[in-house]
């Protein structure tokens, strides 16, 4: 399989001088009202749980051995000394479950956490999740002098720091800040799931291949998170989306019709992409292949995968960012040698450990598109997560994201912790 390591990270992604002359445009354009649903999912106060001595008294979802969430979750009590140095003291607003998580939690994911008993346990604990956005309740003088202060957000700079918490004490190097811009009429939601699926898809369409516009990208699992976010951020910089979701019996209309409200120009099964004809359908689209697609997104493998490749034009590019279906990826030899196309592998915290300052730029464009109003919410499935909900609760809403057909992506909304 031919594949292509990383390049460093243009200013901006790979996008033609004409779609990043219409970007900048959108960059001027006067700010709108949101319209999201859940625009007014503002953080609740906290509920104080402060010693006489200031520690900070915490929840957190976590694990001391990898297995299925339901059986080696649990929610575990612990307080937080106040912060010194460059410590600071976070409490968590939204969190959300992402499949990645839910790997690492059965140990299956590359990116590994930390096992550690800091937080009161004898033996080793880790806390699950990897993305969330937090805010500053207290932090100690060097963390002061970086430019961080009290009640400022922060979303976490890589993978591994355990999101599924009331509260956290980290260091200034642990996380991002959201500058007072940057937050501006942004939900706690919003900022909680900006970084992963948003970011993948952004780098995903920019950087493996300089797209003009009216050129095409396909993709599956184009419900999902990234797949929302790759459609709307195609349709901003001009650019037409073939986008496959998996048959169903129920919704699949409404479904289809939802992609095509948030800017999708064709959406079909994985059913109707294996059909017969789907070549004469496509050349139908891409008007006899005069406007080709250059660029598939993939996160599903298996059968569905190897279709969509068959799609592209000669010489294009074909990302894998995930395996849903858990199948491998088959790719005919014809493909790589008399077509060209090119295969490459896809992983945001890997890019964003190398770029740092472009994952930052990243977030705050996507933010900067949120609140014009130009790039809508993915449905969620809100999860409260009072100081009082039980363990029991929270673990079965993490379970319950293990099925398939779901009408949103889980997200713990923190209420009065
Ligand atoms: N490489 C990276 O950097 C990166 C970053 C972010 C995400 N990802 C990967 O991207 C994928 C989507 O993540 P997300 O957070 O956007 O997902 P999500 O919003 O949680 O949605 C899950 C998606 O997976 C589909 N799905 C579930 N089970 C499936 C199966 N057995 N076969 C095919 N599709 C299935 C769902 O389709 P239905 O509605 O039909 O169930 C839905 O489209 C995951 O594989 C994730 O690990 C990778």
């Amino acid at each position: 399989m031919a594949s292509k390591t990383l390049s460093p990270a243009p200013l901006r992604p790979l996008l033609s001088q004409s779609s990043q002359k219409s970007l900048q445009c959108l960059r001027k354009r006067p700010l709108q009202p949101l319209s999201h649903s859940n625009a007014n999912t503002q953080p609740q106060p906290q509920r104080r749980h402060i010693s006489a001595y200031g520690y900070e008294q915490a929840k957190a979802l976590t694990f001391s051995q990898y297995g299925e969430p339901s059986g080696v979750l649990s929610l575990h009590s612990h307080s937080i000394s106040p912060p010194h140095g460059n410590l600071m003291t976070l409490r968590f607003l939204a969190s959300p479950i992402n499949p990645a998580d839910i790997n690492q939690i059965q140990g299956v994911y590359p990116s590994k956490p930390t096992f550690t008993t800091a937080l009161g346990t004898a033996d080793p604990i880790a806390v699950a999740g990897n993305e969330g956005v937090a805010e500053i309740l207290a932090l100690g003088d060097a963390a002061k002098n970086e430019g961080f202060k009290r009640g400022d957000w922060v979303i976490m700079k890589g993978p591994g720091f355990g999101t599924w918490r009331t509260h956290a004490s980290a260091t200034s190097k642990d996380v991002i800040k959201l500058g007072d811009d940057a937050r501006r009429g942004i939900t706690a939601i919003q900022a909680g799931t900006v970084s992963i699926n948003p970011c993948t898809a952004y780098r995903m369409l920019g950087d493996f291949v300089k797209l003009e516009e009216g050129e095409w990208v396909i993709q599956n699992g184009a419900n999902s998170g990234v797949g929302r976010a790759a459609i709307q951020l195609a349709k901003t910089w001009g650019l037409k989306t073939i986008n496959v979701i998996r048959a169903r019996e129920d919704d699949k209309d409404a479904l289809k019709q939802n992609l095509i409200d948030i800017g999708a120009d064709v959406v079909i099964t994985d059913a109707e992409l294996q059909s017969q004809g789907i070549k004469d359908m496509a050349a139908e689209w891409t008007s006899g292949g005069r406007e080709p697609i250059r660029l598939a997104l993939n996160c599903v493998n298996g059968k569905p995968a190897t279709a969509m490749a068959k799609l592209l034009a000669p010489h294009s590019h074909f990302v894998t960012y995930g395996a849903m279906s858990k199948q491998p990826l088959t790719i005919p030899a014809s493909m790589l040698i008399f077509k060209d196309i090119h295969f490459h592998g896809f992983w945001v915290s890997k890019w964003a450990e190398w770029h740092p300052e472009e994952k930052k730029r990243t977030v705050e464009h996507v933010l900067d598109l949120t609140r014009r109003g130009e790039f809508r919410d993915m449905p969620f499935e809100e999860i409260a997560w009072e100081w009082e909900t039980k363990g029991e609760e929270l673990i079965q809403a993490v379970k319950g994201t293990l099925e398939g057909y779901r009408k949103g992506k889980g997200v713990f909304v923190f209420g009065k912790t």
